[in-house]
């Protein structure tokens, strides 16, 4: 409709008795806006025990529109310091596998299955899962990726509810929430087990060209 008819529509209307008309204009959703106002409303979560060692609460980190997100376990030390996802060092080698790739960590989204860091770095427990997942729930439902890759076994077990070794999980790629999955490994393990780094940066070439192709 172009603006002459608008205006002879609005005379009409004026014409018709009508005095008054009521514009609701679609707010644009910014999703980054979204996500920040959402982590202000949850960061003092109390509804499991891990609050209770928390210095910051870890939402999430990246870009809002990002068409890949990557997915951990829950905050390490410096993370909980700081309240950023994957900075110590295995936030480091993550960022260093993601640039092998050619991605940066601006141009994604990260995320992990808890939000406050497990005490000694334990895994988080059954109910400390079912707590936070709404929350990365709801960040998949705003970001909607189209590649996601879960990095360690209990971000894949825990999201696609298949109890089997990471070498397994690796075999394949998923769908989860109609977006295409990929299983690798936690950086932290491969700081453990430099040799895995190979098996790894095979993932990692079957992203890329997925990602590539998006
Ligand atoms: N390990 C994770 O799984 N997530 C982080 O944010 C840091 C370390």
């Amino acid at each position: 409709m172009n603006n002459d008819t608008i205006k002879q529509y609005l005379e009409y209307l004026k014409l018709s008795g009508i005095q008054d008309i009521f514009i609701n204009p679609k707010k644009q959703i910014n999703k980054a806006e979204l996500l920040q106002e959402l982590e202000k409303k949850y960061c003092n979560c109390k509804k499991c025990e891990l609050h209770t060692g928390r210095h910051k609460f870890v939402y999430g980190n990246g870009n809002a529109d990002a068409r890949l997100m990557i997915i951990g376990e829950g905050p390490g030390a410096e993370e909980n310091r700081l309240g950023k996802v994957f900075v110590g060092r295995s936030g480091q080698l993550l960022t260093k596998m993601l640039n092998a790739i050619n991605l940066s960590r601006e141009e994604i989204y990260i995320s992990n299955i808890v939000k406050c860091r497990p005490p000694g770095n334990r895994n988080p427990l059954p109910e400390e899962k079912k707590a936070c997942l709404p929350y990365l729930d709801e960040q998949i439902s705003i970001i909607q990726p189209e590649l996601i890759l879960l990095v360690g076994k209990v971000a894949a077990v825990t999201l696609l509810e298949i109890d089997q070794t990471l070498k397994a999980f690796r075999e394949r790629t998923y769908t989860f929430r109609g977006i295409k999955t990929y299983v690798s490994y936690h950086p932290s393990a491969l700081l453990r087990n430099p040799h895995w780094k190979k098996f790894a940066w095979i993932d990692l070439q079957k992203l890329q060209k997925d990602y590539l192709a998006l």
